[in-house]
């Protein structure tokens, strides 16, 4: 097993990575402080559920703990108010109270909908997250736990750190390939901001990873970890650096909001976005090569690099206007400026991030 730290002074959380740590889940809860006088609430969606509910249920109360399991359906649109309400319903039956914990046992998806529950549940409880998908080790770390709103993603939300994440590699091997791929891609972007060595360690194991291999895989989640962990640790709230972690964000999230929450995998919104955030780089003067080399390598995983063609250019501008990252007229991009590399320029034309669209379009 291997441990990071994400320092926020008192509020400091550790994150496990390792194989096989789901089985000593009871233990590490205790360690944690949180005991089995409270009930505690599971929240997982149908598909994790199918293959970890009953075994870390079952693990739990042998420890003597008592668990309500909260069972959502797969997928974004779980991310929703009437959802919240629906979790927010079993805990109250359950009998949660302050000391209860609620453990998110799931990808992205379920660790933002259990958090946010967490968060708002009698104006806070403790949380834990037990990710179960690769692009897990971004949202489980970190704190920033949400629903979407019709008109936007993650607008109602909060911060609220867990007290851990434990993430167990063994769970990895149920992925189906397609979120496994999305995942890599938001895993290369940690590299992609922050570290370039790790991001041709990527180029050079991606088949490694493409098939799930348990020890390159526990090494790319560390690091990936480790770079959130980081940035986080130096800015928490998002006051500056964290936006760096929005790499391929801005045209993800659009392209998320047009295509219909499903279309794309966040993933792969974020994939094409990071070559479009490559591309207006070279626009702004930085070498052409940072394009090239973010398209060939997220080929490599094979992530989407083009939009799709029958999406409609206006209603993605127009998404982007209504993303939390548009601020005062000027659109804010993170640009990469070599690979391992990345700004925060707020003075992005939005010609040329039309004109990036309409070329991504365009070519195969
Ligand atoms: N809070 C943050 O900082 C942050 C950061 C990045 C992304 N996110 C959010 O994360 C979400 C995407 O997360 P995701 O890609 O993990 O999606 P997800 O939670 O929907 O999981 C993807 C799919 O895999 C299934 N699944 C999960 N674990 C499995 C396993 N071990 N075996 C078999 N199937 C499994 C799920 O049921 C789902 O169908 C988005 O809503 C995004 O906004 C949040
Ligand atoms: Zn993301």
């Amino acid at each position: 097993m291997k441990k990071l730290t994400v320092d926020l002074g008192e509020r400091s959380y550790p994150i496990y990575v390792g194989e096989g740590l789901l089985n000593d889940l009871a233990d590490t809860l205790g360690k944690h402080q949180i005991g089995t006088k409270s009930p505690h609430l599971i929240v997982t969606d149908e598909n994790v559920a199918e293959h970890y509910l009953e075994r870390v249920q079952s693990l739990l109360e042998a420890g003597g703990y008592r668990i309500a399991t909260a069972v959502v359906a797969a997928g974004e649109k779980s991310k929703s108010l009437a959802v919240l309400e629906e979790v927010i319903t079993v805990a109250l039956e359950a009998g949660l109270d302050r000391n209860s914990a609620v453990i998110a046992l799931g990808g992205g998806v379920v660790g933002d909908l259990a958090g946010f529950v967490a968060a708002s549940y009698m104006r806070g409880v403790r949380f834990v997250q037990i990710p179960t998908t690769i692009l897990a080790h971004d949202s489980s770390v970190g704190g920033k736990v949400a629903v979407n709103h019709r008109l936007a993603k993650n607008v109602i939300g909060a911060f609220h750190q867990p007290e851990f994440v434990l993430y167990d590699i063994a769970t990895l091997k149920s992925l189906p390939e397609r979120d496994a791929r999305a995942g890599l891609s938001e895993l290369v972007k940690e590299g992609f901001i922050l570290d370039r060595e790790f991001v041709y360690w990527c180029d050079t194991n991606a088949e490694r990873l493409l098939t799930l291999d348990s020890e390159a895989l526990q090494h790319a989640l560390y690091i990936g970890c480790g770079v959130k962990a980081k940035v986080v640790s130096e800015d928490e709230k998002e006051g500056g650096l964290r936006a760096i972690l929005n790499l391929g964000h801005t045209i993800g999230h659009a392209l998320e909001a047009v295509a219909g929450y499903g279309e794309l995998l966040h993933g792969e919104a974020i994939a094409i976005g990071m070559v479009g955030a490559a591309r207006l780089s070279a626009k702004l003067g930085n070498p052409e090569t940072i394009a090239a080399e973010t398209e060939r390598i997220l080929r490599k995983f094979g992530l989407p690099v083009r939009i799709p063609a029958h999406m409609d250019t206006d209603a993605i501008m127009s998404a982007m206007m209504h993303d939390k990252k548009f601020s005062e007229g000027n659109m804010v991009f993170i640009i990469p400026k070599a690979i391992g590399d990345v700004e925060i320029n707020k003075n992005v034309s939005s010609v040329w991030v039309k004109e990036v669209v309409e070329g991504l379009k365009r070519e195969d």
